[in-house]
């Protein structure tokens, strides 16, 4: 496996690929990688000839007062977990050469960055989108490969690549969880071993959401209702939002009809938390 460490090997790498006619896979992470992210690099590795893995802490998507200098770092036993999965290059550029001295340049997908976590966390999906279409620029993959875990991210993602013309297929990967539901999450390091206990009710709420959706009579603001009373069981957490919403627009649901998806975030002490779950109605 080979560790490009600058845009212009992975970019050359890439281009030796393509003139062989061989298929790119992209797995786009930041490090700290588990069984979440393995099961995304195993699906490139099924569907393409050549799979290159991103590790890239992006500091344009933490806020000023978010966790980027504690983010876990690990390349060492990450690069022995991308290997393993059968990846073929990993891509670990320096900070200085993704956003060299006078970069200036962001991508703003309008709407769908503002809602859900964008209120609360402003900015971040800007220096998302940022990030991924400068590695879909070096890499130029044919697919790359994002979690349902991050479910705004990825509806992001879809849209900035249709907006743009990427050529690009963007593939959404199902959400792989611990025994007891938690989703596997780099920043679940973070908790205590009391908050891990309780974390679990996070997915336990949005389960109870799901079984309301299905009772006779239920309301968006029921199914909302009955996530929420399970996550304030959680002693001192609080809650940023629970919301039912239409899985391609993100906005709030006015009826349980179609496709829609049920989204949590919640703080666990210092640590924020995401999950979400489909509803179909
Ligand atoms: P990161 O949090 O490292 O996640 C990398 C990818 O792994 C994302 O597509 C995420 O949705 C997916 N992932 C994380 N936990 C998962 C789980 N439990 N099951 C399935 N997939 C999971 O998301 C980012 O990095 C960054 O924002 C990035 C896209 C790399 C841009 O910097």
């Amino acid at each position: 496996m080979i560790l490009a460490r600058s845009p212009s090997m992975m970019r050359n790498l890439a281009r030796r690929w393509r003139s062989k006619n061989l298929t790119i896979g992209l797995v786009p992470t930041m490090g700290a990688l588990h069984a979440g992210h393995a099961s995304l690099i195993r699906r490139a590795r099924r569907e393409c000839d050549r799979v290159a893995v991103s590790i890239f802490v992006n500091p344009a998507q933490f806020g000023p007062n978010e966790d980027f200098a504690r983010y876990p770092r690990s390349l060492p036993q990450d690069r022995r977990l991308c290997a393993s999965c059968g990846a073929d290059a990993v891509y670990h550029p320096g900070t200085q050469d993704v956003y060299p001295a006078g970069y200036r340049t962001f991508v703003e997908v309008e709407g769908l960055s503002s809602l859900l976590c964008g209120r609360f966390r402003p900015g971040h999906f800007r220096g998302v989108a940022t990030v991924v279409l400068k590695l879909f620029q070096t890499v130029v993959p044919h697919r790359a490969y994002f979690g349902e875990k991050d479910f705004q991210q990825l509806a992001i993602i879809k849209r900035m690549s249709s907006d743009l013309h990427l050529p690009v297929k963007i593939v959404g990967c199902p959400t792989i969880r611990e025994k007891d539901g938690l989703a596997l999450s780099s920043r679940n390091a973070y908790l205590s071993p009391e908050e891990r206990a309780q974390a679990r009710r996070l997915y336990a709420g949005l389960s109870r959401g799901v079984e309301r959706a299905a009772a006779a009579g239920a309301k968006p603001e029921s199914v909302t209702q009955a996530v929420r009373s399970e996550i304030l069981a959680i002693p001192g957490v609080s809650i940023d939002y629970v919301s039912l919403v239409d899985e391609n627009t993100l906005e709030d649901a006015p009826r349980l009809s179609g496709r829609l998806r049920l989204l949590a975030a919640i703080r666990l002490g210092k640590t924020r938390l995401i999950d979400n779950v489909p509803v179909i109605c």
